[in-house]
């Protein structure tokens, strides 16, 4: 049988989308801005964020040595203004401790301001070919549906990065792979009507077999 990475990142290859300003590139600089943008922004929006603000700071160098007044105009309008201090902060750590240059192991990237486990996962995939899986929104939706798994707290939450970890092993190429689930999630695998005629999983998809789509993932009681 296809292993569950083989078929998103066949599909991903063929089904995915390719021309994203921030795909192509192993700089991890620019692979890190994307992924901060994209923390709580759509794609449509960041596009032309993530121009202006690398015209004006090209390098992680040229945002550390720029004041906060300077880089939060460049941040006006994407809201959750968190990111930029903390970007600016990460910034200023990789010039001091890193020599301008961005660790690649995931435990030293998840050390640095603004940088969670999901987010150094996929900087370290992009840019460093780690075998590290993400796991955000999208993957959540597309891993609850696909394994059936109920419930929303801390333990679900273990279980779903169990089964990520899991998955890549003995697995290659996990940018790819990676790239492809957020696609997956943000085109087929849809909060609301989900295409799953167009997915590569539907044939294994718990939801899918038990008409659960609308289920799961599950949400936290108000
Ligand atoms: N959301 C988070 N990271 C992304 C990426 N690299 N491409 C598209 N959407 C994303």
């Amino acid at each position: 049988m296809t292993s569950f990475v083989k078929r998103i990142q066949a599909w991903q290859q063929t089904s995915g989308r390719h021309h994203l300003p921030w795909q192509g590139t192993k700089d991890p600089y620019k692979v890190w801005l994307s992924e901060i943008m994209l923390q709580q922004t759509q794609v449509s929006t960041v596009i032309d964020y993530y121009h202006r603000f690398l015209e004006r700071f090209p390098t992680v160098l040229s945002l550390a040595q720029a004041s906060q007044a300077e880089v939060m105009p460049y941040w006006a309008g994407l809201g959750y203004y968190a990111r930029a201090r903390n970007l600016h902060k990460c910034a200023q750590v990789i010039a001091q401790h890193y020599q301008g240059q961005f660790p690649s192991s995931p435990k030293d990237l998840q050390a640095l301001p603004g940088i969670g486990e999901s987010t150094a996962n996929a900087i370290a995939a992009f840019c460093f070919d780690a075998i590290t899986p993400i796991m955000d929104g999208n993957v959540k939706r597309i891993f609850t549906r696909f394994y059936g798994i109920e419930g929303y707290d801390s333990q679900t939450n273990k279980r779903l990065w169990e089964q990520a970890y899991q998955n890549v092993i003995g697995e290659k190429n996990i940018g790819q792979y990676n790239q492809g689930l957020m696609d997956l999630g943000s085109t087929i695998c849809t909060r609301t009507k989900p295409i799953c005629t167009s997915c590569p999983l539907q044939k294994d998809c718990f939801a899918f077999k038990h008409h659960k789509q609308g289920e799961l993932p599950q949400k936290k009681p108000k």
